[in-house]
């Protein structure tokens, strides 16, 4: 496993790995992020059709042949119906990196392993970290407080020393990592790579509509609301787009969906938008490509600091 972690790290000029985003990430996201030195990643259900996603691997496959390395997010819930259709494009396109979300990251382990691809499970709690560590799970994506959509509750300070208590393999850390110097935090936490959505929501490349980058390039951290009215479970939204689906501040504090009669303009992800607590770092639309140099070179600049001053 270290060999095939070293040669996933070989093909990368940055720690890092361009997080999935529902309706946010596609192939142009994916190839532009791999073409920079990071890994690019998208959730296979922002394919609609089986046929886009197996067209989607194949050219993402071909045009990364020499870059960073992709990886396909994969929903593991046994409730999820497409689950067995996408192991069989898995097989076929043999993304180098599986991340998985929402289920037991052990459905997909045969397949991946069985052509030298790697799984990483996404956790937000120590308890599912040990429960995929126990699956077989390659890596662990830890999900901390502040990061967009779906969030996790704990601090990635704390987070990231509990799993090390258990953990020696690779770690991933997501959460309001925007910048070089939280990149370099992530790693002096003891993470191996930083996991990074918000800070692409508003690329060139992204899927998002022109108002969605928008309000993203407007808003700040104070505009980010955590709640679990949305969709059942604590996520992280932007005020404007709550508002404007007719979110109430009593309906955010419900620990459960709420019921709508606007049903369309309310519908979660699609324009009621995610956005984690970095999104002050998201000033502009800018290419993928862009965004990697300059984190490269500041990160770069940062370690070369660090290491005199140490
Ligand atoms: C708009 C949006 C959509 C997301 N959709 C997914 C998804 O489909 N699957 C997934 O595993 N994570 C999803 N995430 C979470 C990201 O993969 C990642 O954990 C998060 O963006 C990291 O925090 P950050 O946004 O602060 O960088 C989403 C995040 C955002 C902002």
């Amino acid at each position: 496993m270290t060999n095939k972690l070293e040669a996933l790290r070989a093909r990368m000029t940055l720690p890092v790995i361009v997080a999935p985003m529902f309706l946010i990430s596609g192939p142009d996201m994916v190839i532009a992020a791999c073409r920079a030195g990071v890994i690019g990643c998208f959730p296979a259900p922002n394919a609609r059709e089986l046929g886009t996603l197996d067209a989607w691997c194949a050219r993402i496959s071909m045009e990364t042949r020499d870059a960073a390395p992709w990886a396909l997010n994969l929903i593991c819930h046994s409730s999820y119906a497409r689950f067995d259709a996408e192991i069989e494009i898995v097989k076929r396109h043999k993304p180098p990196l599986v991340i998985t979300a929402l289920g037991s990251p052990a459905r997909v382990l045969d397949t991946v392993h069985g052509y030298g691809g790697l799984v990483f499970a996404d956790v937000s709690r120590p308890v599912h970290a040990r429960k995929a560590i126990e699956a077989g799970a390659d890596g662990l994506v830890l999900v901390s407080a502040g990061a967009g959509g779906h969030t996790g509750s704990y601090s990635p300070f704390a987070f990231v020393a509990e799993v090390r208590r258990f953990w020696s393999g690779p770690i991933v850390l997501s959460g309001a990592i925007s910048d070089a110097r939280s990149i370099l935090a992530a790693q002096a936490l003891g993470a191996d790579f930083a996991y990074m959505g918000t800070r692409f929501l508003a690329a060139q490349e992204s899927l998002g509509e022109p108002d969605r980058k928008a309000m993203t390039i407007a808003v700040s951290m104070e505009d980010i609301v955590t709640s679990a009215a949305v969709t059942g479970v604590p996520a992280n939204w932007m005020l404007p787009s709550l508002t404007a689906a007719g979110f109430t501040p009593e309906m955010l504090r419900a620990e459960r969906k709420m019921d709508f009669t606007s049903a369309d303009k309310a519908k979660p992800w699609k324009n009621i938008w995610g956005a984690g607590q970095a999104v002050g770092a998201v000033t502009a639309s800018e290419p993928v490509t862009d965004i990697v140099a300059r984190l490269r070179e500041d990160y770069t600049a940062l370690r070369a600091a660090f290491c005199k001053a140490g």
